[in-house]
């Protein structure tokens, strides 16, 4: 039975009243006082951490908490080791003994593919003697990548954890287990006559919580983690068992193993289906993947969840490394059977890989809008994760010496998320002799000048201004959406007519010649048209444009604005004094002195003036004056937040409204928040921000309302 706070205060109350009138002593009164916070405590970890919902603020759990270690300090013997105050453990853990699983913990089969799926359900089929045209049902639920864990639980109580191990024995890891709010330390197995019952399950970490850990380790000077994986399964074997607890570890269970009653029988045959055994752990406290598993009819709805999956699993708040496929009736289970390796009745689907390995066979070098040079590897093609790579980006000199790649080298590619894809280290151990230290140049590729590095910089740059590479590069930013977004006109295209000795210098671009373009193959005159519309549209755009299109070292969009709010026309800027630029607040020295250099230049001025004469707009325009927040707007002060989806606005214009009205947006939930405008679904922001009691809360209609 759960109870909500309330009702337990109400019990409580009840009961103290009802033990006075009876002369209770003061142990009585604790002794039920300390059940009832016990019972509360595990109503609201079981709701924070299994179903990701709270309902009670952090300050009212913390003081919930404190209160029960306060009476249990006072009554010691009423302290029982199921209490939520004796999950963590300030002892060490020694070096931690080996322990015989009750059932060995098998692997699984693989499986890559639909075909694989088919032919696993055939063998099933065959195996337990299931006519053709008779479905059989299956379970599919994402395997966990992290570290797997056996829990055993006797008489209700977890009595021991241990990893994987080899299998037949694993690591004991108690402490650590008790000290992760996912794992309950009493489950009422008795209800179903379990007497001892080991469960399996996967300790994982979500990712956001992972680039958390590794953002406070950086802050504080420590090594990173490598990825969540690892970070998990190191965590449960941590010495320290209060190290597993602060890195929110999660263990997710997805099998019921040895399962015995009083009278040492096997009762699994509690249950007739896997779906069912696992709803019921999910029942008794613990944290399933509910959402993620599916029970299907048949194998196509199997092929159809698993691959759905492997599309959508990057979005997914843990890493998964494919889907798991189990025969649901667990007397198919059965007539399956089990190799020495692996069940019979289960298989893994395996997502494609996110690492592989191939040969480094060269390296080209990019010269970039600032001269910047990068290398880039060219790679024997190889596919990761569905794309084939064929080149990488190896950053720069350093990149390539910290991880001494040489040409020939057989190096491992990675690719984690939407990631880029990375070279993450060279195989040494399988040189032949042949490979060859790569050489970075001296000189710039393109137009032979010496190449400079600045003190405290990575890069090796051309300082060469009109080298064509960098002019060349500098045209595809300038017509590039942050920059003067000309429409239509990208990277290809700038490539195509530099190549037609069309474009060479940036006032090239506004005197192109349309006829001439719409001859052009893959051209004609509609698109040729579109692309005179856009560049017409690009001439007049306001000046924070034109400064940001202009790559000026370390002149980025937010500093361009500064600027262009400063002047009434862009060759003002040639008369500005280093001051004059670093009293703007958010201008640096650094960005000065490169925008002073590049004014103090007198090609840059004529270019400037050549765009002017070709219909550039340089004069200050409204878009560039900076938004005067009037000091009686609505929202003025104010810090705002938007969740759920709105109905009548999108959730940017939203925010530029509220900050027209003088409101600040910030991101998160927290006591500096004032205003939070929930639209439909609003989820746990709402919920926080209501807890909190502190935040305005509004609806969608109330804040057009309020700002209008
Ligand atoms: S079932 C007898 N289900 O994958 C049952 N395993 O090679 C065997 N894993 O290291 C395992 N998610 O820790 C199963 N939903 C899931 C899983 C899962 C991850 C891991 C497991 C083991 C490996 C199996």
């Amino acid at each position: 039975m759960k109870y909500t706070t309330q009702q337990q205060r109400t019990l409580f109350d009840l009961s103290k009243t009802l033990l006075a009138a009876a002369n209770a002593t003061k142990k009585d009164l604790a002794k039920i006082q300390i059940e009832s916070l016990h019972k509360v405590i595990v109503y609201h970890e079981w709701r924070y951490y299994i179903l990701n919902d709270a309902v009670l603020a952090d300050f009212e759990y913390d003081s919930l908490y404190k209160k029960l270690e306060a009476l249990e300090a006072v009554f010691p013997t009423l302290r029982t080791a199921d209490s939520p105050t004796q999950r963590v453990s300030s002892d060490l853990t020694e070096d931690s003994p080996r322990v015989e699983h009750l059932t060995p913990m098998l692997s699984l089969g693989n499986s890559y593919n639909a075909e694989d799926l088919n032919d696993f359900d055939a063998q099933i089929r065959k195996l337990a003697m299931i006519e053709e045209g008779v479905e059989i049902e299956y379970v599919v639920e994402p395997k966990f990548d992290g570290g797997s864990l056996a829990l055993v639980y006797e008489n209700d109580l977890l009595t021991r954890a241990a990893t994987r191990g080899d299998g037949q024995k694993g690591e004991e890891m108690t402490p650590n287990a008790r000290s992760m709010k996912s794992v309950p330390l009493r489950a009422n197995f008795s209800q179903f006559g379990i007497q001892k019952v080991e469960l399996r399950g996967e300790a994982v970490i979500r990712r956001d919580r992972f680039d958390k850990i590794n953002e406070e380790r950086e802050a504080a000077g420590l090594n990173l983690f490598a990825n969540p994986r690892n970070t998990a399964a190191g965590g449960l074997r941590t010495k320290d068992a209060n190290e597993t607890g602060k890195r929110h570890i999660e263990a997710f269970v997805y099998q019921l193993g040895y399962t015995i009653n009083e009278a040492g029988e096997n009762v699994l045959n509690k249950f007739s289906t896997h779906f069912e055994s696992i709803e019921a752990l999910g029942n008794l406290g613990f944290k399933i993947p509910q959402k993620e598993t599916k029970l299907c009819k048949n194998i196509q709805e199997v092929i159809d969840w698993t691959l759905g999956w492997e599309a959508k699993r990057e979005g997914y708040a843990y890493e998964i490394d494919g889907m798991v496929i189990k025969v649901n009736s667990l007397a198919i289970q059965e007539r399956c059977g089990y190799t020495s390796h692996h069940p019979r009745w289960a298989i893994a689907f395996k997502f494609k890989a996110k690492q592989a390995t191939t040969k480094l066979l060269n390296v080209e070098y990019q010269i970039g809008k600032i001269g910047s040079l990068t290398p880039v590897a060219k790679v024997e093609p190889v596919e990761l994760a569905g794309v084939t790579i064929g080149s990488i980006s190896l950053h720069n000199a350093d990149f390539i010496s910290d991880k001494d790649l040489r040409l020939g080298d057989t190096v491992l590619i990675e690719r984690a998320g939407d990631v880029i894809p990375y070279i993450s280290k060279s195989l040494p151990e399988l040189r032949d002799g042949s490979e060859q230290v790569i050489q970075f140049p001296t000189n710039c590729p393109s137009c032979a000048t010496t190449l400079e590095r600045a003190e405290g910089e990575a890069a090796w740059r051309c300082p060469n201004h009109i080298c064509e590479a960098q002019v060349l590069q500098r045209m595809i930013f300038h017509v590039s959406k942050p920059a003067m977004n000309v429409d239509g006109m990208g990277k290809s295209i700038v490539e195509k007519f530099h190549e037609m000795g069309w474009l060479k210098t940036l006032p090239d671009i506004y005197r192109l010649n349309y006829e001439e373009i719409a001859t052009m193959e893959g051209f004609g005159k509609k698109s040729a048209t579109n692309l005179k519309k856009s560049i017409d549209k690009a001439k007049q755009n306001p000046i924070k444009r034109l400064l940001h299109s202009l790559t000026i070292h370390h002149l980025g969009k937010k500093v361009s604005q500064l600027l262009a709010a400063e002047v009434e026309h862009v060759l003002d800027l040639a008369h500005w004094t280093e001051e004059k630029f670093i009293d703007i607040k958010d201008v640096g020295p650094k960005v000065a002195a490169n925008v002073i250099e590049y004014f103090a230049q007198a090609a840059n001025i004529e270019m400037l003036k050549e765009l002017e004469s070709l219909g550039v707009n340089l004069k200050q325009t409204e878009a560039d004056r900076p938004k005067i927040i009037d000091k009686n707007a609505p929202l003025v002060g104010k810090t705002i937040l938007f969740t759920g989806s709105l109905q009548t606005m999108s959730r940017k214009q939203a925010q530029a409204m509220a900050e027209t009205a003088g409101a600040k947006n910030i991101s998160a939930v927290s006591s500096n928040l004032n205003i939070l405008v929930a639209g439909e679904k609003a989820g746990s922001k709402l919920k926080k921000a209501t807890a909190l009691g502190t935040v305005q809360i509004l609806t969608e209609e109330d804040f057009l309302i309020i700002i209008k």
